[in-house]
């Protein structure tokens, strides 16, 4: 069977890296690797694939930046002639990024089978971008693979068959499992004992320049009582740059970290201060408490049984909610069902069953 996997964003690499050992490992199988280049930089990509054992992409459709529209467009046109020549039996798309929907639209006019991992998640918030990516693969893909059981719920409530409907759990969790034993190693020396690890890069939080400086102030604010190391992702770089913010003791803004190393980071965090999907999820795996800045989350699981905690936009709020952890106020939770390591088998095993 062959198999044809798409990426494009940093978030995807930790979930199509399980995949392709799961199926290599499988006797005659065929995969193909396509990177459409929406990420580019050396720090979004290709460290990631070093550190991942990610084989090196057969196809760059090197896109890069752009509107959505363009950055969209450009993908699935470029995309196409891929597909068609490639005659895959499966299009592998992961999570929620412009990528993932180009591809699934390419192919589901071609009448090309299309399974999305990661899918069901929703924040039931139209303004997110990937939510209207979320919506739009899970309506044309034909095997739908959920990393949690209010996946299934959405899924079946928006119309999707069961029979194409997976409950497999947490593929990224496949490679913290895996990486977990390496991390450590990777930590930088001079690390605070004690330190909030923050990541921001959504539009809701980052584009305003206002809203920006205000959580910056808020971060500032926060990181005389608690070092606040801040890999920086380049969208909110941009932003930084043209407030003419500068870096202090309090508040490190760093380049944005490697895989392994942000999972060191993470782990050995008092706390992590975020707007990302995915670590919200890892948090709640690694039980580090995790202070979310967005008004919705599309992983509620990492809330009703994980270490998060929605923040919103109310500053004063997490200035309070930083003290608790500080503290010593932490929050009970347990890991999720079918966060353990072995999703991409199962994904394998349903995959194969249908050639
Ligand atoms: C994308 C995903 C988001 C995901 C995030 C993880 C969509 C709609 N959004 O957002 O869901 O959480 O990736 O990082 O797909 N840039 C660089 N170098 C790069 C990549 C981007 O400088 O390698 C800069 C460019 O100025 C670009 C901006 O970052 O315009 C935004 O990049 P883009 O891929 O459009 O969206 P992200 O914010 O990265």
């Amino acid at each position: 069977m062959h198999f044809l996997h798409v990426v494009g964003a940093r978030p995807n690499f930790m979930k199509v890296a399980p995949l392709m050992r799961a199926l290599a490992a499988r006797p005659g199988v065929r995969q193909t690797l396509v990177h459409t280049g929406q990420h580019y930089d050396q720090n979004m990509s290709d460290v990631f694939f070093r550190e991942l054992d990610i084989p090196e992409p057969d196809v760059n459709l090197a896109v890069g930046s752009g509107t959505h529209a363009e950055q969209t467009s450009q993908i699935m046109q470029r995309f196409e002639p891929v597909v068609v020549e490639q005659k895959p039996d499966w299009v592998l798309v992961y999570g929620d990024v412009n990528s993932t929907i180009a591809a699934a639209l390419v192919c589901a006019k071609l009448q090309i089978p299309v399974g999305h991992v990661e899918a069901g998640l929703r924040s039931f918030d139209r303004t997110m971008p990937e939510e209207i990516n979320r919506l739009l693969t899970d309506q044309l893909a034909d095997l739908l693979f959920t990393p949690s059981a209010d996946g299934d719920r959405n899924l079946l409530r928006e119309g999707v068959p069961r029979e194409r409907i997976h409950f497999v759990g947490n593929i990224m969790i496949d490679t913290l499992v895996r990486l977990l034993p390496k991390a450590a190693a990777t930590l930088p020396a001079e690390l605070p004992e004690q330190y909030a690890l923050v990541t921001l890069h959504r539009p809701s939080n980052v584009d305003e320049l206002s809203d920006l400086k205000r959580l910056l102030d808020a971060l500032t604010g926060i990181g005389t009582t608690l070092p606040i190391i801040f890999p920086v992702h380049p969208r909110t770089r941009q932003k930084i740059v043209e407030l003419g913010f500068s870096h202090s003791e309090t508040l490190r803004l760093w380049e944005p970290q490697s895989y392994l190393r942000f999972l060191a980071l993470q782990q050995k965090a008092t706390v992590v201060i975020t707007d990302s999907g995915g670590i919200q999820e890892e948090t709640t795996f690694l039980g580090v408490p995790c202070l979310t800045l967005r008004d919705t989350t599309e992983r509620p699981v990492t809330v009703t049984v994980g270490t998060n905690v929605i923040i919103g936009r109310d500053l004063n709020l997490l200035g309070r909610a930083v003290k608790a952890v500080l503290n010593g106020e932490k929050k009970n939770s347990t890991v999720p069902p079918l966060w353990d390591g072995g999703a991409a088998e199962r994904i394998a095993q349903i995959l194969e069953a249908t050639g």
